[in-house]
């Protein structure tokens, strides 16, 4: 059995994975409503509820499961440095204790495989096709991945200032639906008639970011300050904000624009790249208008579209458990590592 501790950010997870893809455990505290009066995450407090949950979870599984764990996992980086420690530390002891080999994984790794996992009509994953580009979206990360094998990764693309994610909890705290707001804001978009793929853009005069931009980058700094010009009837220094009936349509548009952005440089890749099929993965690509613009255009590109199964887009330990299956049963050895919280991808473990 193969089990993973995942503490990168702001959840704290235990999951234990049978070698046939079944979860035994699957253990999630979420620490969303303690960050969520700073409206945001607190390192210290993230690090320190951590090591408090950790001990407390672990006693909650069941003395057989915990004697058939063969290999542990533990997130190793990128992540914040005290929660990667509060993780790497604890999984040093345990596995320590239950003389099991422990593996130091890549959160992006995981997130990048998450969408070949058991679910449904595939309870023991989907195959994965080689190479193939992965989109990662989430909070923290805004990053195109060429995926050539389990560990030959090449970041193609990211971010050159704000993700997405990060997008929008900025808009949805001044729009007052708190922290953080990525699920908030989709609700109050959905609510836009007949939205369907697209038929917001345009609405409003928000910019592309990086349509005509050379080379794979990202960028939402620029769209973050036009969105809270508008929000903020013209003048970003005001504190009156658009009124509430004009939301809706405001965010299709807002999250139609987000497609928009991504699809232009996914298929900008598939321009430049020969591959097989494209994948979204990270807490934003739960986003049902995300997705569907994705299935559209992957339509017309006549690429196949892999999109995870919507639990496993958030942080999880899940995901972390069964990338040490796949590591594992492709006969990569454990090897000594330290919690990196730049550790990209690109550089395996025991690499850096
Ligand atoms: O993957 P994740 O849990 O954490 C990071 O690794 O960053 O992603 C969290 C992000 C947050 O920014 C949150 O607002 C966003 O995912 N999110 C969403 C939705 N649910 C969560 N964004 C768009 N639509 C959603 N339904
Ligand atoms: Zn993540």
């Amino acid at each position: 059995m193969f089990a993973a501790i995942e503490t990168s950010f702001d959840e704290t997870g235990i999951s234990v994975l049978t070698p046939a893809g079944k979860l035994v455990v699957s253990l999630l505290a979420s620490q969303v409503e303690r960050h969520q009066p700073y409206g945001g995450c607190v390192p210290e407090l993230a690090a320190r509820t951590h090591l408090s949950d950790l001990p407390q979870m672990w006693r909650s599984v069941d003395l057989a499961v915990i004697e058939s764990i063969s290999h542990f996992g533990v997130t190793a980086g990128p992540g914040l440095p005290g929660c990667l420690l509060a993780g790497v530390n604890f999984a040093r002891g345990v596995s320590h204790a239950l003389k099991t080999p422990l593996y130091g994984l890549n959160h992006l790794q995981g997130h990048i495989f998450s969408p070949f996992m058991p679910f449904e009509d595939y309870p023991a994953g989907r195959a994965i096709p080689y190479p193939h580009l992965a989109l990662l979206i989430s909070g923290g990360h805004t990053e195109l991945f060429l995926v050539k094998s389990l560990t030959d990764i090449t970041r193609l693309g990211q971010t050159v200032d704000d993700a997405v994610g990060e997008l929008l909890d900025k808009v949805s705290a001044v729009l007052g639906y708190g922290y953080p707001g990525g699920a908030a804001l989709e609700r109050v978009a959905l609510r836009s008639p007949d939205l369907i793929a697209g038929r917001y853009y345009g609405t409003y005069d928000l910019p592309v970011p990086m349509s005509n931009s050379p080379g794979l980058n990202f960028s939402y700094s620029g769209l973050k300050t036009a969105i809270l010009r508008i929000i903020r009837s013209g003048d970003l220094s005001s504190d009156t904000v658009l009124d509430t009936k004009e939301h809706s349509t405001l965010l299709a548009c807002l999250f139609d624009t987000i497609a928009e952005s991504l699809w232009i440089k996914v298929a900008k890749a598939i321009m430049e790249n020969k591959v097989e099929a494209i994948t979204l993965s990270g807490g934003v690509a739960i986003n049902s208008i995300i997705r569907q613009h994705f299935t559209a255009k992957a339509q017309d590109h006549g690429i196949a579209l892999l999109l995870p199964a919507k639990q496993y887009c958030l942080d999880n330990s899940d995901m972390m458990a069964w990338l040490l299956k796949l590591l594992v049963e492709s006969g990569l050895k454990p090897a000594a590592f330290d919690a990196d919280s730049n550790w990209i991808p690109e550089r395996q473990v025991g690499g850096h």
